[in-house]
């Protein structure tokens, strides 16, 4: 699967529909099944975008930890629901940067699944480890508070897709993101630390992807890729697609 974040773009609606539409003709060569792409807009944007584009499945890029109250610009899960939402992605980095704990996040998941929102977890570290031995103990340390109270949750991996999104690998150079090498070691590490206590969650990555880290990427064992500002040019979400569906 090819998840884009659009983040804080584009500026207007019809914009948005501009942009669905370049895709479209990115891709009518390639064998793609249908609702294979999700697409996580600016909320606002959602309930037409949905309308008008039923190729694909439109998400929130964040929602209240609460179902409703006195909470002012929010959104909860279930009107993210009703605006015609398949999924949340939760737990950015750029929101962590805003102020957003990881007990937090872990409220936000649990809103989401009990509203029957497929939630898109991104996971990883803010700051690039010095040796890359020692993350480890930091991923336990987040998956300890980020997966508490999930067990409540069955057909978590249908639910639940993990993107392994370090902050320190977003928007930068090949040479300044995450090598195969860190990425099997993190999905050797999910694998043996999350397995006993929850079951088979899809794994996918996300940092500065293009095709060529899509190239680079395809002997590991994830389902796909988060991709951002990839994502709002055409040409290269047309050269992604190319390297991960041919
Ligand atoms: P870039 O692809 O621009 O690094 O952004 C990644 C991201 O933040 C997706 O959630």
């Amino acid at each position: 699967m090819l998840i884009l974040n659009w983040k804080m773009n584009p500026k207007s609606l019809t914009e948005a529909n501009k942009l669905i539409f370049a895709y479209e003709k990115q891709i009518q060569d390639l064998k793609i099944k249908p609702r294979s792409i999700l697409i996580a807009p600016p909320s606002l944007f959602l309930p037409v975008l949905v309308q008008k584009h039923p190729d694909f499945i439109f998400g929130g890029q964040n929602c209240s930890d609460q179902d409703q109250g006195a909470l002012t610009g929010e959104i909860s899960a279930s009107m993210l629901k009703s605006a015609g939402a398949g999924f949340v992605i939760l737990g950015h980095s750029e929101r962590k940067k805003m102020g957003e704990s990881l007990a937090l996040i872990n409220r936000k998941i649990i809103a989401a699944l009990k509203n029957k929102i497929k939630v898109v977890l991104c996971f990883g570290e803010i700051v690039k480890p010095k040796n890359f031995q020692t993350a480890p103990s930091e991923w336990r340390r987040q998956a300890k508070i980020l997966f508490n109270q999930l067990d409540q949750f069955k057909n978590l991996g249908r639910d639940l897709i993990v993107a392994f999104e370090p902050a320190w690998a977003i928007s930068v150079n090949r040479q300044g993101s995450v090598s195969i090498e860190y990425l099997n070691l993190f999905i050797r590490w999910f694998r043996a630390e999350t397995e006993k206590k929850i079951k088979h969650l899809p794994l996918i990555y996300g940092g500065s992807v293009d095709a060529k880290v899509v190239k680079l990427f395809q002997s590991a064992e994830i389902k796909g890729f988060l991709i951002g500002s990839k994502s709002l040019e055409p040409s290269e979400f047309g050269k992604i697609s190319r390297a991960y569906y041919n």
